[in-house]
């Protein structure tokens, strides 16, 4: 009988991109744990699709993480858990510093307390700022325009003093834009409130929006609109194996992007969405919004590199497909995909 590998603690398992990573985990054959306050996170897709143990809880919980470490022989964690609405940490920057910073912090003291040392981490390209050039590289500068980019630069700030501090190590992936969901329908995006495109332009397509808006028809692009980088949300799973293999090898501290290398305008998902869907995307123009740069695309040369991150879901039909599959079982009349 093959020996189980080692337990995993995933913050956040039952979110959007925690419950992809957790799928796969559970397929290359590791003990999974999910720590989820279940604010945003899905009781539904831990315990029924991917049937793994969820402890329902707040990373803020010293006591509560204390048990944990001692219940379980965890070997690294993988920290999805954050709250990501960019807008919102405008407007109310606490609730952002205090779940995303000072949660972070009591996690990590708590895994050093409890000698686990392997990290991985959930950062984002809002590190970034505006991009001086794209595709955008690691050792690009970082200059956040939003709180939600600050709390996210501040634990990888963090994180380099634990390493340092107390050899805590850790494998930092700075998505760009996560899009797609389990190709076999299990899984996908069911955030609420809803605010990225590519879900936005499917519910537009199923009728329960009456349209999109599209913010900014002037930007120096092709055709006047924002282009992405979209990245596979199973591809982003893969990256997370890896990241965590290389630590359980011994590897060291290391920061990478997780991005195509190309973008996608906002115009042309919905045009791809039309295409898949066979379905109407009706937009509206609307005026920029601000703090919008015109591109933002990120090299994954490093992570393939490294780590030999190889996607396999660059094209944007198949990451709509995908989430066109989930949305209507979801959120449509489907009851199962073929
Ligand atoms: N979705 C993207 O395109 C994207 C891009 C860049 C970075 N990220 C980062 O990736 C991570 C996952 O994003 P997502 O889109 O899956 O978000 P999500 O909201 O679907 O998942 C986050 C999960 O964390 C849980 N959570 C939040 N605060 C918690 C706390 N204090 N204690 C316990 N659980 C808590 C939520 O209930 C939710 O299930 C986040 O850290 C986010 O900042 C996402």
């Amino acid at each position: 009988m093959q020996p189980q590998k080692p337990t995993v603690l995933v913050t956040g398992g039952a979110g959007y991109i925690g419950s992809h990573a957790v799928d796969q985990l559970k397929q290359a054959g590791y003990h999974v744990v999910v720590l989820d306050n279940l604010v945003y996170g899905h009781r539904d897709l831990v315990e029924t699709v991917l049937n793994v143990d969820l402890i329902v809880g707040d990373i803020s919980d010293r006591a509560l993480l204390d048990q944990v470490f001692q219940d379980y022989s965890v070997a690294a964690v993988i920290h999805f858990a954050a709250y990501a609405y960019v807008g919102e940490s405008a407007t109310n920057p606490a609730k952002y510093y205090r779940n995303n910073v000072s949660g972070t912090l009591t996690l990590l003291e708590a895994m050093v307390a409890a000698g686990v040392k392997r990290l991985v981490f959930s950062s984002t390209c809002a590190t970034y700022g505006v991009p001086q050039e794209i595709p955008i590289p690691e050792n690009h500068p970082q200059a956040p325009i939003n709180a939600y980019g600050q709390t996210k630069l501040m634990v990888e700030t963090i994180l380099k003093d634990f390493d340092s501090a107390y050899g805590l190590k850790s494998i930092c992936f700075r998505y760009f834009n996560a899009a797609g969901a389990d190709p076999q329908g299990r899984l996908g995006e069911d955030h609420n409130p809803e605010t990225h495109l590519i879900p936005l332009a499917l519910m537009t397509a199923l009728g329960r929006r009456e349209s999109l808006s599209i913010f900014g028809t002037d930007y120096p692009t092709d055709d006047g609109t924002c282009i992405r980088d979209y990245i596979h949300v199973c591809d982003l799973a893969d990256a997370h194996i890896l990241g965590l293999e290389h630590l359980l090898k011994g590897g060291d501290s290391d920061i990478f992007n997780l991005g195509n290398g190309g973008g996608f305008s906002v115009r042309q998902v919905i045009e791809a969405t039309e295409r898949v869907t066979g379905r109407p995307v009706p937009a509206v123009e609307c005026d920029r919004r601000p703090g919008d740069p015109p591109a933002l695309v990120g090299s994954g040369q490093k992570a393939a590199a490294v780590l030999g991150w190889d996607p396999k879901y660059p094209d944007l039909d198949d990451m709509i497909r995908h989430a066109w599959q989930w949305h209507q079982v979801r959120h449509g009349s489907l009851s199962s995909v073929s």
